[in-house]
């Protein structure tokens, strides 16, 4: 038996002792420390690469990414609170938050399963291995390094509120659901950047941001859904200095929230009216929003358009999707309007929509999503 074969033994057996150690009655990891991933075993494998550490390994891939593969990890760290930041570590935060492709994206690939970019692949990004082990090495090192800064940042005193705007699978929806329900906690498994500026997070709420997999009928085929979440917390630590765009809070992984409340809110006034009530608001003056060309100006009625739709029984969601479908239905010549006349009528059709308009190509348009769903998060301690 060769010394390389005796030694992998070695540290087979050695690992196979420590993850008896450290497992606990359910499987899942107990008492691993974020600290430990800077020691962390790392090395090629055919499709991938091995990380471990804690007596686990984890495979990291190009796609196709791991379940939660740093599950069991501690990141939270109360001790060092208010000490001075190093300069590796101010400079690692600043990073981590102000540049997204350089720094942010490799990190959350990591924390995903996924192998971050190569520099030969990707120009953007600041890790400049040119292999995947010393790549996964480098990113590893830099996210313990974020996760020491963040530790040392004072944590507020008072719960603290911050948003966070992203389309969930129907699954996580429902698990969201059944947590609220149960009392059972909720956890992030990696990083997360909530935005202390509400309005912002509705930016990722947007039917543009709908997962390209089932784009743009995610919410239509009830398979992926605009969830604002509503962090409110004393474990988040404020790194808004670093990013005045975003303004955002860092939350550390794995931290336990209890789910306080999961709502729909319609945010399409018309999806949920009757016929009665949409020949109604058809029938009568409303103001163009302030963010419209047409700001200060009203519209409407259109009393022909509320007549035709009265015959037709249509109600709100009946109209909706006739409006999606573009002017193959007799959608003009229900209108009778003429050519110079549609801008405004859509406009008028467009100032529905109750959330913070998103940046178009020609200034600020509506976020057209019928309805998100509102999920508060809060520390199972509680808030008050
Ligand atoms: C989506 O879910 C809603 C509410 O549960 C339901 O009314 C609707 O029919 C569903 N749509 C599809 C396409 O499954
Ligand atoms: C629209 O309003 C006008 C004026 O109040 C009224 O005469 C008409 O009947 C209304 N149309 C419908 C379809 O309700």
């Amino acid at each position: 038996m060769g010394i390389a074969t005796l030694a992998a033994m070695w540290v087979a057996s050695s690992l196979m002792l420590r993850s008896a150690a450290v497992r606990s009655q359910s499987g899942i990891l107990a008492a691993c420390d974020y600290k430990d991933l800077a020691t962390a075993e790392v090395h090629g494998v055919s499709g991938g690469v091995d990380v471990s550490f804690c007596g686990k390994s984890v495979t990291l891939r190009e796609s196709g990414s791991a379940a939660d593969p740093f599950a069991g990890v501690t990141w939270w760290d109360a001790s060092h609170q208010g000490e001075k930041l190093t300069k590796q570590e101010s400079k690692t935060l600043k990073n981590h938050v102000g540049s997204y492709w350089r720094y942010g994206r490799s990190v959350a690939q990591l924390g995903k399963g996924l192998l971050p970019p190569l520099y030969k692949e990707d120009y953007n990004t600041d890790f400049k291995d040119d292999n995947y082990a010393s790549l996964v090495r480098s990113v590893l090192g830099f996210t313990v390094t974020l996760a020491d800064a963040a530790n040392k940042l004072p944590a507020p005193a008072a719960c603290t509120d911050a948003w966070l705007g992203d389309w969930i699978p129907k699954e996580a929806l429902e698990l969201l659901r059944l947590k609220k329900e149960t009392g059972r906690t909720t956890s992030f498994a990696w990083f997360q950047s909530p935005t202390f500026d509400e309005s912002h997070s509705y930016q990722f709420l947007t039917e543009k941001e709908q997962p390209s997999s089932c784009k743009p009928v995610c919410l239509q085929q009830n398979i992926s859904f605009p969830v604002q979440f509503h962090f409110r917390t004393r474990h988040g630590k404020d790194v808004a200095k670093y990013d005045t765009k975003e303004k955002p809070m860092l939350v550390l992984p794995n931290l336990a929230f209890k789910v306080a409340d999961v709502s729909e809110v319609i945010t399409d006034p018309l999806y949920v009216m009757s016929t009665a009530e949409l020949v109604q608001w058809l029938n009568t003056t409303h103001p163009y929003k302030s963010f419209q060309e047409r700001a200060g100006q009203t519209f409407g009625p259109y009393p022909r358009l509320a007549k035709e739709v009265q015959r037709r029984r249509m109600d709100g969601k009946g109209f909706s999707a006739w409006e999606a479908k573009g002017d193959g239905e007799g959608k003009y010549e229900m209108l009778e309007v003429s050519g110079a006349e549609y801008r405004p009528f859509f406009d008028a059709l467009s100032s529905r929509f109750d959330m913070p308009p998103r940046p178009g190509l020609w200034g600020q348009v509506s976020n057209e999503d019928p309805y998100i769903i509102k999920v508060t998060l809060e520390d199972p301690e509680g808030c008050d």
